[in-house]
C-alpha cells in the first residue's frame, strides 16, 4: 500500500503541494496551505469511466428530454432553469444565517407535496431544531424524511435503501468520508464527499442538493474547489439588515445563468417576491429632493429601485463619500464627471449615495440616477414628477447606451413612470424601442442635457444654491471672527 506522505492543500483554491510554503502558487493568498496526509490508495475509482468504456459517434448518442420536477417554490424554480433535473446535484452556497436551510426545508415541503420522497440530512442541526423551524415554516408534507447524519457512507446507504427523489444535504462542510484523515469541512473532505454524492446522483438519478458555506469574501474553502464539479451553483445573497434575499445561478448545465430569483425573508419563512418594484419602492415618499428611480436588470427582468443621495457643506477635514448599494470608486469617478461636465462641484460636500431596500446595483446603468440623484439633493430640488432614468455616463460627460431597454420601459411604465430618460443613441437605428403606452421618451446625449431635464431649470437652481453657501459660509466666518474677538 501506498506510504502517506504529507501534502498541503490550500483551503482556498484547492491546489496541491508537497511541501509547506507560506503563499500559494496558483492562487497567491497567504497563510492558506493546511497539512493534510495524503488519501491512501482506495478501493475502486472515483472516476466514473471503467474498463468497458468506449467511444461513441455523437451522431449515435442518444438524445434524452430533460423531465424537470417543479418544487412549488417558484422563484427556486425559475432560477433552476424551470425545475429539477433528475440526477442532477445543484449546490446552494451563501454565507451563515442567510435562509439556505430555510429555503430547502421549504423546497423539501413542495416536492413532498407533489408526492415526491425528500431525504433530509442534517448534518448542523439536531432534528427536533429542524423539526422546529419546519412547525414555523408550515411544513408538514408525509414526504419529508430527516436523518442527522455526517458520515457520508451511511448518507450514502440511507439513501440508495431508501430511494428518495431528492436528497439534501445540510450542509456539505459537515460530511466526513472515513477514509480520509482530514477534518470536516477541509478541501479533501468536502471534494470526496461532492464526487461520491454525484456518483449517487447520476448511478441513482437522486436529485442532490447541497449546501455549501461561504464566508462574507468568498474565502472559505468548499463551495468554490465544488464549483467545477457539480452540475448548477446558486448563490444565495442579501442583505442581513434587510429582508429580500436573491438567488442567483452561477452555473448551470441544464439552464440558462443570468436568471435570479428574489424572495422576502418574513417571519413564516421566504415569500416569492414576483413583483420586486414594489417591494422597493413600498416606502418611497414622493416629491423629495436626491430621489431618482432606476430601472435595473436582474436576469431577464427589470426592477425599479430608488437611487438616495444627500449631499451637505463639510463641517470640517475632508469631505466624505459614502455609498450603499453602489460601488464607492465608482461614486468617486461620477463625482468628477458631474464637476468637471455640469459644473455641480461636490468639493465642498459631503455625498451619501444610497440604494433604498438594500439591492447592490452593479450595473453602470445606474450611473446616471446616481448623478442627477447628488444633483437633485445639491440644488434641493426634487427630479420631475414621474421621471425614471437609466444609462451609463462615460468620463466625458456622455451618455452611453446600455442593454436591456424595452424590459427597463416596461417596468418604468408599468409602475406609473411614464417619462423615462435614456441615451439619446438608443433612439436611433432600427432597433430603437418603442415608447410603451402613454409614456414620453425623452433622449439625452449629455450629463448636463439630462440635468436639465430631469430637474426643471436646473442651471437657475444651481446658481442660487451656490449663493446660499456662499451665504452661508461668510455667515460662519462673521461668527468665528466675533467668537474671536469676544475672547
Ligand atoms: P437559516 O435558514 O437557518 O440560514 P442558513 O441556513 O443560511 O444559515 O435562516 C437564518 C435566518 O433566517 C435566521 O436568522 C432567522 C431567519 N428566519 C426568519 O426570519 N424567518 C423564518 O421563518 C425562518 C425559518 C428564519
Ligand atoms: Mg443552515
Amino acid at each position: 500500500m501506498a506510504r502517506a506522505r504529507s501534502r498541503y492543500v490550500c483551503q482556498q483554491c484547492g491546489s496541491v503541494a508537497f511541501k509547506w510554503q507560506g503563499r500559494c502558487n496558483d492562487c497567491g493568498e497567504w497563510n492558506t496551505l493546511v497539512e493534510e496526509a495524503e488519501p491512501a490508495a482506495r478501493k475502486g475509482s472515483l472516476s466514473p469511466t471503467t474498463a468497458s468504456a468506449r467511444p461513441v459517434p455523437l451522431s449515435e448518442v442518444e438524445m434524452v428530454s430533460l423531465k424537470r420536477a417543479t418544487t412549488g417554490v417558484a422563484e427556486f424554480d425559475r432560477v433552476a432553469g424551470g425545475g429539477l433535473v433528475p440526477g442532477s446535484l445543484l449546490l446552494v452556497g451563501g454565507p451563515p444565517g442567510i435562509g439556505k436551510s430555510t429555503l430547502l426545508l421549504q423546497v423539501a415541503e413542495g416536492v413532498g407535496r407533489g408526492g415526491g420522497k425528500v431525504l433530509y440530512v442534517t448534518g448542523e442541526e439536531s432534528l427536533a431544531q429542524v423539526r422546529m423551524r419546519a412547525d414555523r415554516l408550515g411544513v408538514k408534507t408525509a414526504g419529508v424524511s430527516l436523518l442527522s447524519e455526517t458520515d457520508l457512507e451511511a448518507v450514502l446507504a440511507t439513501a440508495r435503501e431508501t430511494r428518495p427523489r431528492l436528497l439534501m444535504v445540510d450542509s456539505v462542510q459537515t460530511l466526513f468520508h472515513p477514509e480520509i484523515s482530514s477534518a470536516p469541512g477541509s478541501v479533501s473532505q468536502v471534494r470526496e464527499c461532492t464526487a461520491h454524492l454525484m456518483r449517487l446522483a447520476k448511478g441513482d438519478s437522486i436529485t442532490v442538493i447541497l449546501v455549501g458555506h461561504v464566508t462574507k469574501d468568498g474565502s472559505l474553502a468548499g463551495p468554490r474547489v465544488m464549483e467545477h464539479l457539480v452540475d448548477t451553483v446558486l448563490y444565495f445573497e442579501g442583505d442581513a439588515m434587510h429582508q429580500y434575499r436573491i438567488l442567483k445561478a452561477v452555473k448551470n448545465r441544464f439552464g440558462p445563468t443570468h436568471e435570479v430569483g428574489l424572495f422576502e425573508m418574513q417571519h413564516r419563512g421566504l415569500v416569492d417576491l414576483p413583483n420586486p418594484s414594489e417591494f422597493f419602492l413600498s416606502q418611497r415618499v414622493g416629491g423629495a429632493a436626491g430621489s431618482v428611480i432606476v430601472p435595473v436588470t436582474e436576469g431577464t427582468r427589470s426592477m425599479l429601485v430608488e437611487v438616495q443621495a444627500l449631499c451637505n457643506s463639510t463641517g470640517f477635514g475632508y469631505p466624505a463619500r459614502k455609498s450603499s448599494g453602489v460601488d464607492a470608486n465608482r461614486l468617486v469617478m461620477l463625482l468628477a464627471v458631474l464637476q468637471k461636465h455640469a459644473m455641480a462641484g461636490t468639493g465642498n460636500h459631503d455625498v451619501f449615495v444610497n440604494v433604498a431596500g438594500g439591492m447592490d446595483v452593479e450595473e453602470p446603468a445606474a450611473d446616471l440616477g446616481v448623478l442627477l440623484a447628488v444633483g437633485s439633493s445639491i440644488v434641493e430640488a426634487p427630479v420631475a414628477e414621474g421621471t425614471a432614468v437609466f444609462g451609463e455616463v462615460g468620463l466625458g460627460g456622455e451618455i452611453r447606451a446600455v442593454g436591456s431597454a424595452e424590459t427597463r420601459l416596461a417596468e418604468a411604465a408599468r409602475m406609473g413612470f411614464h417619462r423615462l430618460l435614456l441615451p439619446a443613441s438608443m433612439l436611433k437605428g432600427r432597433t430603437r424601442p418603442q415608447a410603451p403606452a402613454g409614456a414620453q421618451l425623452v433622449g439625452v446625449a449629455t450629463l448636463s442635457e439630462a440635468l436639465h431635464q430631469a430637474i426643471p431649470d436646473f442651471k437657475v437652481l444651481l446658481a442660487k444654491a451656490r449663493e446660499r453657501e456662499q451665504g452661508r459660509a461668510e455667515a460662519r466666518k462673521r461668527a468665528e471672527a466675533t467668537a474671536r474677538s469676544g475672547q
